[in-house]
Formats: C-alpha cells, structure tokens, sequence
C-alpha cells in the first residue's frame, strides 16, 4: 500500500466521515478516527482493517463540544501518528429537528457548538501547526444549507454559513503559506443526518460522496458542491431577491 499521509477526520464514527475514511485508507492514508461513540468508531476501524490488509487505523474518543479537551485529543492524535499530521477533516455535525414554530436556543447553541465552535478550536490548531510547517491541508464539510437563510432551520443555516465564511477567511490566510483549504458543500447525502428529512431529492451515497471528496483533496480544490449540480441551484437561489424569497417557504 503507498503511504499518502497522515490523516485525521473528526465526526467519523458514521455518514461522510465513515465513508471518507474507508475511501481514504484504499488510497494509503494513515488515519485516526475521532468522535464521541466509542463502539461505532471502533467498528468503522474494524471494517477498514478488514478490507484494507495493512492499514493503520487509530481511534480517539473525543466530543469536540468539550472545548478543554481539544488539545489533548489534537496531540493524541499526533502522537499516534508519529508527530506528524499532514491533513485534518472535521465532518462532525448535527441538525436536531426544529418545527416551524419553535425558537430554541438550547438546540440552536448546540449546534453552533458543535458544528462551528469545535470546528474552531481543531481547525485552529491545525492551521498553527501547519503554518509552522508551511504545509498541510484543512478540509471541513460545510453544506448547502449555508447559502441562504430559510425557514426550516434557522440554526442549521447559520451554523453551516458561518462554518463557509470561517473555511474561507482560513483559506485566504494560509493559501499563500503552501496550505491547503478545502470546503465540502454537501447536498443530501443518504447518512443518519437525512432520517427523517422531509422533502429531500436526489440523494447520493455517503460512499460517493466520499469518493468525491477525496478526489477533491487530492487536486487541493478549494470549494466545490457535492453532487456538482447542487451548485447550479445554490447560484440561482442566491440571485432571488429576498421579497421573493421569503414568499417561497423553502
Ligand atoms: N447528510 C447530509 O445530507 C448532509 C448535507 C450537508 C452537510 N452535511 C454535513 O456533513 C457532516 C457529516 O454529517 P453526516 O451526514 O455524515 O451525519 P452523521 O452520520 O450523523 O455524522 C455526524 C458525525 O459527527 C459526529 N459528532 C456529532 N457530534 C459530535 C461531538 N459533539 N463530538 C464529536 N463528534 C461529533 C458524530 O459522531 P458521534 O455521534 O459518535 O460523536 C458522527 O461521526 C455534518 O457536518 C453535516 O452537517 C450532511
């Protein structure tokens, strides 16, 4: 197997950040796989073992909400891989129901929490330690969601669109450096996410979207919808102007 680098993907213990890893490691990644569930997280190890004959498969057991602990699972993570990362992807993320008629801050502070603070607080790190390098790549999963504020989920959106601003501000700081940004925007991805969604529309795999991904990584894009497509539709509902726009209910 050719060794492509040291890997690690935050929020892999299932949906894109599983499906990534098992891409990842057919590709000669050496990987450390983090998220909160333990057993989940060890049987995505156990599955890539058992398909990739050789690869090095670490896990860490981290919940990126406890901002404190962040620096201890970052040096864990590069102990395991011999003081060395050359890639750190965060795709942990969650969007709890919210009904149209609810404002609760609870679950949109969870949100942010999750999805765009301890995106922070790794991809900080990441980026220090790649800037003293003058290599390295960042790659974080942002969304569709971020493009436009709709009704459904006023949290979900805010939370993705700061996560796109936040990649693009990092990209602009380190590009110059010789590092890496690269921003996902996922459309439906068929993952637990997506349960119960209503209304969702050609959905593609996790397995492709993670093919797409890695692809991605290798030609260092920097922003890129998935599937494409989903781009045509994020430019046109960008161009409605917003008197129409919050007539439209989507
Ligand atoms: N599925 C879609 O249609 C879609 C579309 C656009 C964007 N996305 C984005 O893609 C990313 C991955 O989502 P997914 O669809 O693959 O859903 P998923 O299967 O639910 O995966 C979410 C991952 O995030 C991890 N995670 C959640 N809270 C965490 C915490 N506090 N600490 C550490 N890890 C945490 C989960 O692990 P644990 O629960 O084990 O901690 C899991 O590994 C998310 O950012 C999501 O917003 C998804």
């Amino acid at each position: 197997m050719s060794h492509a680098g040291h890997t690690v993907i935050v929020g892999a213990s299932s949906g894109i950040g599983a499906a990534l890893a098992q891409e990842l490691a057919s590709r000669g990644h050496t990987l450390v796989l983090i998220a909160r569930r333990k057993a989940e997280l060890e049987s995505v190890a156990a599955s890539i073992k058992d398909s990739q004959r050789g690869a090095r498969v670490i896990t860490v057991v981290h919940d990126v909400s406890d901002l404190d602990s962040v620096g201890g699972a970052f040096a864990r993570a590069s102990d395991a891989l011999d003081g060395r990362i050359d890639r750190v992807v965060y795709a942990a993320g969650i969007m709890p129901k919210v009904l149209p008629d609810e404002f609760d801050t609870a679950k949109d502070a969870s949100m942010m929490a999750v999805n765009v603070v301890g995106a922070m607080a790794w991809l900080n790190l990441a980026a220090s330690e790649f800037l003293k390098r003058g290599s390295g790549q960042i790659v974080g999963i942002s969304s569709v969601a971020g493009e436009r504020g709709r009704v459904g989920a006023p949290g979900y959106n805010a939370s993705k669109a700061a996560m796109t601003s936040y990649l693009e501000s990092l990209r602009n700081r380190l590009d110059r450096h010789g590092i890496s940004v690269v921003t996902v925007k996922p459309g439906f991805i068929g993952t637990d996410m997506l349960r119960g969604v209503e209304k969702t529309f050609g959905v593609m795999s996790a397995r492709d979207c993670a093919r797409v991904i890695a692809d991605a990584c290798e030609r260092r894009r920097q922003s890129f919808f998935v599937p494409w497509w989903w781009g045509l539709i994020a430019l046109a509902v960008r161009s409605v102007p917003s008197f129409i726009f919050r007539r439209l209910r989507v």
